[in-house]
């Protein structure tokens, strides 16, 4: 079970700096595109109302041609703190893509490193900035020179196993002025397999002074309390963890803030979050927000016997009724049996 030292605590008791923003919160929701649109962001915040949050990534060539926002774009008014996160390879079309942002409303602006998507890296942008650092340093001072909010980069560990150059790289990013830096303790090649190298991350928080956010691997809040031991990082970003489960990062906030753990949420209180995303959803989005929202469905419905049968329906809903009647059929019935765990958890329980 998590506990808080002292001296974590104090080290994490003051706001998080980025140039001169402040977030009152160590603990970010990392930008997943496809699913922190502001439906998401928005419950997110319901528990986490501090945090600082991201968009969904952003063409900033798109941007350059279309000129009109795309609907990743919109944030809520309301909604502070709040980046919007930007990929491409070229600095011109990111310096202006950063004024529509700030335009927008962003209180920071980030530059995705890091994704390893050949779609997007076989144009120059995310993860391949790894492997050509003297372009990403340009972006940088580009889109520094471009806007008055801070920039910050994200970033992971290196290419490959053969190129791992995190600390070199951060110390570029940092000296043409990148605010804060988010590392994904993984390769490129690693994709999202295998364990995040969180040493990468230590070591990179050495010799930086600028902020260091932690990434990967931060399914818990016991993970997260690990994690900022083990890197010194000045903060966690909650990522996969999150997909189905928009308590974590409030969760790891308030174990940050006051050593005690909140109860998790039971299956009904789940199935009552997916409830209120299909309604946001299909409020903000229409049918397409019916479409998206099979996903968030089939990760809420988990933890209870009978959830696969549930997700499998979830699946395949064709409007907001349909899932609303679902959902609310599958909690008076946890309702009145009570939950167990799913089969698969109980063969678990049964080995053990
Ligand atoms: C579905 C999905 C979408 C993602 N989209 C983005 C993105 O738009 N921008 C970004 O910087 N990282 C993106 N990521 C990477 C995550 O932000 C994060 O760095 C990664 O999942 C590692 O953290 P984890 O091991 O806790 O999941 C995405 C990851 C997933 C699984």
């Amino acid at each position: 079970m998590a506990t808080l030292s002292s001296s974590l605590k104090d080290r994490l008791s003051t706001p998080l700096k980025i140039g001169s923003f402040e977030v009152n919160s160590r603990v970010l929701q990392s930008p997943l595109s496809g699913v922190t649109d502001l439906v998401f962001r928005r419950l997110v915040r319901r528990y986490a109302p501090n945090s600082m949050m991201y968009t969904e990534m952003v063409n900033a060539t798109g941007l350059h041609y279309v000129k009109q926002l795309p609907k990743i774009m919109e944030i809520d008014p309301n909604e502070r703190p709040i980046s919007i996160q930007l990929f491409d390879c070229r600095p011109d079309f990111l310096a202006e893509a950063a004024q529509m942002a700030v335009q927008e409303g962003a209180d920071t602006i980030d530059i995705n490193m890091g994704c390893p998507v050949n779609k997007i890296t076989k144009n120059g942008g995310g993860s391949s900035l790894l492997r050509q650092p003297e372009v990403a340093e340009a972006i940088v001072r580009s889109v520094v020179q471009a806007v008055s909010v801070p920039v910050t980069v994200k970033t992971r560990i290196g290419w490959s196993d053969k190129e791992i150059n995190a600390v070199e790289f951060a110390q570029r990013m940092e000296a043409a002025g990148a605010q804060m830096l988010t590392l994904h303790g993984r390769t490129r090649a690693q994709g999202y397999n295998g364990s995040a190298r969180w040493e990468w991350i230590a070591k990179v928080k050495e010799v930086l002074s600028i902020p260091v956010i932690a990434n990967g691997d931060i399914f818990s809040v016991d993970a997260a309390v690990r994690c900022l031991e083990q890197t010194g990082a000045d903060g966690v970003m909650c990522s996969r963890g999150t997909l189905g489960y928009p308590f974590l990062v409030g969760e790891v906030d308030h174990f940050l803030k006051t050593g005690e753990l909140l109860t998790p949420p039971n299956p009904i209180e789940r199935l009552e979050c997916a409830r209120d995303h299909l309604q946001m959803l299909w409020e903000y989005k229409g049918e397409r927000g019916i479409r998206q929202a099979r996903k968030h469905m089939t990760w809420y419905a988990k933890g209870f016997l009978y959830a696969a049968e549930l997700r499998g329906k979830l699946a395949v809903i064709e409007n907001l009724d349909q899932g609303l009647v679902l959902i609310d059929q599958a909690i008076e019935r946890l309702r009145q049996q009570g939950w167990q765990p799913e089969e698969d958890e109980m063969l678990q329980l049964v080995e053990v």
